[in-house]
């Protein structure tokens, strides 16, 4: 059987060469669910724009839902010949109905305004999975960030120990990003939901009465679009999924990288859940941090998948190119990322062991008081520019001596300046340095608090 969409003006059948590198199905099966929906909502304004009679409606949205259940049970399958999910549910609906009735379905509508319609839709169910996700990971860093209130940690700038900082503060550092990139994904549903493309047919609208409004509110979406031809053929709605995707790659590669380094002997601030690390096949010792070495490597993937895609549409004419169904594969390859990799992240993460007193240790090491005693002298009235110097001159005594500021005498302090009083040991403790950054935002213990449960206020 010719399973071809189109038979009117050719004389042959495509070449198998074309059929090969035509075909779609082996990626955009995923689809069917929505394609159904969409025949079913289409069957519908058919109905109501007097193209398909209640009983052949009846029967319509039967042979669809006998084709749905196929669908889902595994009966029915692209065939090689079949060139996408939507010829192949076409001839799955001819097969079922006939092809009087069935072939009334497509009156109105074309493959083009169908993918552009079913990919918005997987993508918006796909967008509160992942949502879901990248809040279960702000949960657990929320969570960690709660159970270690109060450790201290070195802070760090260039990788160089900078100032003494609060550990859940850190933490909260990085489950801001992802609250962003929840954000991101709310936007673009909303952006999303309003232009249903459905209606559009191939590029110029329909000229059989058929209420693309009545379609959108279907299918779950809250309008239809304003332009048959931007509907059809515009993706940035991908390109913009495919950058939360990435960015959300990247927002976690940056914790994965920390993880990563804290697990090391050197810094050794973490211990991995034996569930959530490997080990290696020649050294006995070994316990690797693979969760977050993939997640490292696997925001490169998201990046290029990106990339690839806005490649695709640069200088694309107007309207619907085949170029367009390159547009799927990358950003079905983000999807299945992410939804494979969060949950491994978020267990590795709720999970992590932190060594508070290897951090508090280290937390004052490298001078990083130096900032305290210099914003120490601003307070009793020295300028910051002298004050700075006068900070400095302690470091450069202590890195001769290979002493850390703390152990400098009040003598010491007296021969670098008479500003430098006793009282500039008050604010010589990581807890007093800590305590003191109580500007909103800062990492004094109060403000950490505040800013968990406005955190935690954001994602519940
Ligand atoms: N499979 C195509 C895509 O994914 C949709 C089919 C449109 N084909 C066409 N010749 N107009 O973009």
């Amino acid at each position: 059987a010719d399973s071809r969409l189109w038979g009117g003006r050719f004389a042959s059948g495509p070449s198998p060469e074309l059929t090969a590198l035509s075909r779609s199905t082996h990626f955009d099966w995923r689809l069917a669910p929505y394609d159904l929906a969409g025949s079913r909502s289409h069957a519908r304004v058919l109905h109501t724009a007097g193209l398909l009679s209640a009983d052949d409606l009846s029967a319509m949205l039967a042979g669809i839902a006998a084709l749905d259940a196929d669908v889902r049970s595994g009966a029915f399958t692209p065939a090689p010949e079949d060139e996408d999910v939507h010829s192949a549910l076409e001839r799955g609906l001819m097969e079922r109905l006939g092809p009087e009735l069935g072939g009334r379905l497509r009156a109105g509508r074309s493959r083009n305004d169908q993918v552009a319609t079913l990919f918005r839709a997987y993508l918006r169910e796909h967008a509160r999975i992942v949502a879901r996700l990248v809040r279960d990971l702000v949960v657990a860093l929320a969570d960690q960030a709660e159970a270690h209130l109060g450790a201290p940690m070195p802070g760090r700038t260039h990788l160089q120990h900078a100032q003494p900082v609060l550990l859940s503060h850190h933490l909260l550092a990085h489950a801001w990003p992802l609250v962003r990139d929840l954000d991101r994904l709310g936007e673009w549903d909303a952006r999303v939901a309003g232009e249903s493309p459905y209606g559009s047919g191939a590029l110029a609208g329909s000229s059989l009465g058929l209420d693309p409004e009545a379609v959108a509110a279907d299918l779950g979406f809250t309008g239809s679009t304003p332009n048959s031809i931007d509907g059809t053929s515009s993706r940035d709605f991908v390109a913009e999924f495919a950058f939360v995707a990435a960015q959300i790659g990247v927002d976690v590669s940056r914790l994965a990288e920390e993880i990563i380094l804290w697990n090391t002997k050197e810094f050794g601030f973490v211990t991995l859940h034996d569930g959530y690390s490997t080990g290696s096949s020649i050294m006995p010792q070994k316990k690797n941090p693979d969760i977050a070495e993939l997640a490292r490597g696997k925001s490169g993937r998201l990046i290029g998948n990106l990339a690839g895609l806005l490649a695709t549409l640069k200088a694309l004419p107007l309207a619907y190119n085949r170029d367009l169904q390159e547009d799927k594969e990358p950003v079905f390859d983000s999807v299945d990322t992410l939804e494979v990799l969060l949950p491994a992240f978020t267990g590795m993460v709720r999970t992590l062991t932190f060594h508070t007193d290897r951090m508090a240790e280290l937390a004052p090491q490298g001078f990083a008081l130096a900032t305290d005693i210099a914003e120490w002298l601003v307070r009793e009235g020295v300028p910051f520019r002298i004050a700075h110097e006068l900070s400095g001159a302690c470091v450069q005594v202590c890195e001769e001596r290979g002493i850390e500021l703390d152990e400098l005498s009040d003598d010491d302090f007296a021969a670098i300046s008479p500003h430098l009083t006793p009282g500039v040991r008050e604010v010589l403790t990581v807890e007093g340095s800590i305590g003191s950054r109580d500007s909103r935002g800062g990492t004094a213990l109060v403000r950490v608090t505040e800013q968990l449960a406005e955190l935690r206020s954001r994602v519940d």
